[in-house]
């Protein structure tokens, strides 16, 4: 092993267990996955079948941890959606990307695991100076999440819609909270 520091696989927070996905997983994910709704602004197979979860799950599983730690959020013990980091360590940044089963928005559970991330990305890497976001710029409940984490806007990045079909003319956004912020903040 490398002195390259890795995040913890399980955290818990007060509503909510993230821990490394499992191949049972698949299951859980098809039930949310194949919700048109819940994949509108992702780049997911649609129609989103049991194979895609299979190879979802089975990618997510074999993650190298140090540079892309990918959670499964429990909720009631099953696996609702998913938090993930790719951590630039070069560049002492991480980006995170998360979706929850839709039967669960609005609750507060995503700002909830995503504090808990981003907590445990500047705690576990000395060196991390920045975690961003990005998403569709018409995905208000995603940049809600990111305004909620105490985000600021950096930018508005035009033609790269982030997730939706790469034929359409639309705009991503990026959004980030510096370490130093991130001190006040939490
Ligand atoms: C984005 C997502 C993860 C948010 O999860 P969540 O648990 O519902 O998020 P929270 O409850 O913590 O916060 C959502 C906020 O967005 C707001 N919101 C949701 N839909 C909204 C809408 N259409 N217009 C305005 N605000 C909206 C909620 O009211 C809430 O803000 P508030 O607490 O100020 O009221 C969830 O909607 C999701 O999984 N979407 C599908 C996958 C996806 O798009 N992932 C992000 C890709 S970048």
């Amino acid at each position: 092993m490398s002195g390259v520091p890795v995040l913890p696989e399980r955290i818990k927070t007060k509503r909510l267990v993230l821990r490394r996905w499992r191949l049972a997983d698949a299951d859980d994910v098809l039930a949310y996955a194949a919700d048109p709704e819940w994949s509108r602004f992702l780049p997911v197979p649609k129609p989103y079948e049991r194979r895609h979860a299979e190879e979802a799950v089975s990618r997510w599983v074999l993650e190298d941890w140090s540079t892309h730690p990918v959670w499964a959020i429990e909720i009631a013990g099953r696996a609702s959606g998913g938090i993930n980091l790719r951590i630039n360590h070069p560049h002492r940044n991480a980006e995170m990307g998360y979706a929850l089963a839709r039967r669960y928005w609005g609750r507060g559970y995503m700002t909830e695991a995503a504090r808990a991330v981003t907590d445990a990305a500047f705690a576990s890497v000395p060196d991390l100076a920045r975690v961003q976001a990005g998403a569709n710029a018409r995905n208000t409940a995603s940049i809600r999440v990111m305004e909620k984490l105490g985000m600021s806007h950096e930018g508005t990045i035009r033609h790269a819609p982030r997730g939706a079909r790469l034929e359409r003319r639309e705009a991503g956004v990026i959004y980030a909270v510096l370490r130093e912020e991130w001190e006040e903040i939490r």
